[in-house]
């Protein structure tokens, strides 16, 4: 079975650190983001494809070589189809009932249940869905006994049908595909899933967590729930204070590292305490004080900092 993941947005949100890394390849706990979805797939998905357009050079290098134990199929768009035009890019790849994953969001989904009720319920596709406080800024759906029988992308607030969202994880029969036209710019959540609600949609309420991980702020929320229970007991040189991940290659003197810190690769500090900070490859810091931020790839700050994401392209507060 095949799974694409959409991978092409801009990350606009997280410039000028995209400028550099593009999202996908941005790590959550030192796992750039799309090879954690891949390895997190149920082993029935043998085949992940990724739907490209922004990085695509990046994505290829990145993949070239690397045995992450499923097939990879890397499909290019020329330009941005939008989140169905992508899909439909990929058709030509897939044999049967596909997932689809936003490449940008984090999940406690249990991908293996949905497919069971997807299966049971017969579905021509089934929505993995969130409840939220404010709504407005996600997919909406009208959810009656488990089928979704409206389906609102981005509605006016006030105008919401319920508080249940779309997660971004999805299980499609080939025929919602090719309801898709071929070539163009089509939206999945504005062109098609208001066609199919009603008619074979179904949706799958989940607990647990769910984080668009597409701000600084959501993407350090993002970083700190994937270091679930893989976090660093001890390592030379930091005392570290909660959960943090530090990575091997590290090399840490005199630190103070947690709750929520994440060391990523060849980073080297000195007399430094980092929380809820995530920092990024190749990394030098010296007697600072660092608090939610997002630092990286090879910076050197010898300062303190807050609420601030640093890039070789620049900086921004958040
Ligand atoms: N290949 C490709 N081409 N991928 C795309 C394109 C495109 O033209 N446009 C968007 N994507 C990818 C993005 O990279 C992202 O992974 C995913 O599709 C969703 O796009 P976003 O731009 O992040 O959409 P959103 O967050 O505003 O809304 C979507 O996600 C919400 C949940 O986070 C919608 O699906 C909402 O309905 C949903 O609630
Ligand atoms: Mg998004």
């Amino acid at each position: 079975m095949e799974a694409i993941i959409l991978v092409g947005g801009l990350g606009t949100r997280l410039r000028p650190l995209t400028h550099t890394v593009p999202k996908p390849l941005l790590p959550l706990a030192n796992v750039p983001m799309v090879e954690r979805m891949v390895r997190n797939l149920p082993e029935v998905f043998d085949t992940a494809i990724l739907a490209v357009n922004y990085g695509l050079d990046e994505m290829k290098i990145y993949f070239e070589g690397r045995d992450i134990g499923k097939k990879i199929i890397i499909v290019p768009e020329e330009k941005p189809l939008g989140t169905g035009g992508a899909m439909r890019n990929c058709i030509d790849h897939v044999t049967g009932t596909t997932a689809v994953f936003n490449g940008d969001v984090v999940t406690s989904a249990d991908l293996n249940k949905m497919l069971e009720q997807h299966i049971r319920t017969k579905a021509k596709g089934t929505l993995a869905l969130w409840e939220v406080e404010d709504p407005s800024r996600f997919g909406v759906v009208e959810l009656k006994n488990g089928q979704i029988l409206q389906f609102q992308e981005k509605p006016e607030r006030g105008t919401e049908l319920s508080n249940l969202i779309n997660a971004g994880t999805y299980l499609l029969e080939p025929e919602v595909l090719e309801m898709i036209p071929p070539n163009q710019k089509i939206s999945i959540e504005r062109d098609i899933y208001p066609q199919v609600a009603g008619n074979g949609l179904y949706g799958f309420p989940f607990e647990g967590y769910f984080i668009d991980s597409g701000t600084p702020e959501s993407y350090l929320e993002a970083n700190f729930k994937s270091i679930g229970n893989n976090g660093t007991a001890a390592h030379s040189g930091a005392s570290i204070r909660g959960p943090s991940l530090i990575h091997e290659s590290a090399v840490l003197q005199d630190c103070i590292i947690g709750p929520n810190a994440i060391i990523g690769p060849n980073v080297k500090m000195e007399k430094c305490v980092i929380r809820r900070t995530v920092i990024l490859s190749d990394v030098k810091g010296y007697g600072s004080v660092i608090e939610d931020c997002v630092i990286g790839p090879a910076i050197s700050f010898e300062k303190d900092l807050s609420r601030t994401l640093v890039s070789p392209k620049g900086s921004i507060p958040f």
